[in-house]
């Protein structure tokens, strides 16, 4: 039986009205919430069980690296799109849609953008490349990651955007700059603001949304274009999501017009148990906690894995475990075999359908 027959049986059609969001879009049917992965071109093109799986589980894709600066940007002439039109031509014959990462952060600079040395140079290189990038793939691809995590750290009065080549000389105007600058590129293109650690019960994690909120609010305010925030969804295993938190949080942002989309769900796992079913089943409670938050006051746009197998994750470039045992952050284990998250994932994305 489909979950959406199971929930029309039990709660007869009658109740529909007092039905939570998500489970009225199940009883009323519909598209399942695409989810997709971030991509490595090299696996993609050379290991014929990754090209599977995604084929198999994806509609959406985004690439890990390859739009980002240090990627596209060797000096300050030149642009190189080759890694990243492969991966557009490889999404548009396989009808997968691509999303586009990151026109503006702090991180993965090419060290020539050290030498920016003025406001004037700062806003002149930042549009010339952010006209170049998005006027590129007009009309292919359709929602960008404008802004990569603006927030500070630990955001504090006086200290709420984080360090960057553009916070440096343009301070927080970068961000309308930015936002401006996509948005005239590509009229129709969905403009995100994209952060994470937001979905933490800690002190930092409220300071976070409340920054954030902060943040969106004023630039909405101001009629600066934006569309939608970006959940990354970075979530630390042993961190309590503060459910109650996120939701009203997703239900502020919802409230402001904005689109949420889960753009790099994984489960860092340095600090859970060692044996695998343990810790698997503690990835697959926290995403689910994370992914419920969310879907309690909004539907996702798209779900997004930072990656779909733990063969191929960011995760022990920073998290390493002191075991020395593999990290297992996404939905599919190092051979390609569904985990206990990937379960969490298509429960959640078609629980609205
Ligand atoms: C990471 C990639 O996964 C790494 O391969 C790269 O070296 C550094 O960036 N938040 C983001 C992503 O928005 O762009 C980061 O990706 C992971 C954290």
């Amino acid at each position: 039986m489909q979950r959406r027959d199971f929930v029309l049986g039990a709660i007869g059609t009658g109740a529909l009205s007092y039905l939570t969001p998500a489970l009225a879009a199940m009883a009323a049917g519909g598209e399942p919430i695409p989810y997709g992965t971030c991509i490595r071109n090299d696996p993609l093109f050379e290991d014929p069980a990754y090209r599977k799986a995604v084929l198999e589980y994806c509609k959406v894709v985004v690439s890990e690296g390859s739009l980002k600066w240090g990627d596209l940007r060797p000096d300050r002439h030149t642009f190189t799109f080759e890694q990243a039109d492969r991966l557009m031509t490889f999404a548009e014959e396989h009808g997968l849609e691509m999303r586009g990462h990151t026109l503006a952060w702090y991180g993965a600079m090419p060290d020539w953008t050290n030498e920016i040395a003025s406001p004037e140079e700062a806003r002149l290189e930042l549009t010339t490349h952010i006209r170049s990038v998005v006027g590129r793939y007009k009309g292919r691809i359709k929602s960008w990651d404008v802004v990569n995590e603006p927030l500070s750290d630990f955001p504090k009065p006086g200290d709420l955007i984080r360090e960057s080549i553009w916070q440096k000389h343009l301070g927080a105007d970068y961000i309308e700059l930015a936002l401006r600058t996509a948005h005239e590129a590509d009229p129709d293109v969905q403009l995100v603001i994209n952060d994470y650690d937001i979905e933490q019960a800690t002190d930092r994690g409220r300071a976070r949304r409340k920054a954030l909120l902060d943040l969106l609010r004023d630039l909405i305010d101001r009629g600066v274009p934006l569309h939608a925030l970006g959940i990354q969804g970075h979530l630390k295993g042993d961190i309590p999501i503060d459910k109650s938190g996120l939701t009203s949080f997703v239900a502020e942002v919802k409230a402001m017009g904005l689109a949420i989309l889960v753009t790099e769900l994984d489960v860092i796992d340095d600090a859970l148990p060692g044996p695998e079913a343990e810790r698997d089943a503690a990835v697959a409670a926290c995403a689910r906690d994370f992914l419920d938050a969310i879907g309690a006051a909004a539907r996702p746009e798209r779900v997004l894995t930072w990656g779909i197998t733990d063969q191929h994750t960011w995760v022990p470039i920073w998290f390493s475990r002191q075991d020395g045992l593999p990290n297992r952050p996404l939905p599919l284990d190092a051979d390609f075999k569904p985990k206990p998250l990937m379960d969490v994932i298509q429960e959640f994305t078609h629980s609205f359908s």
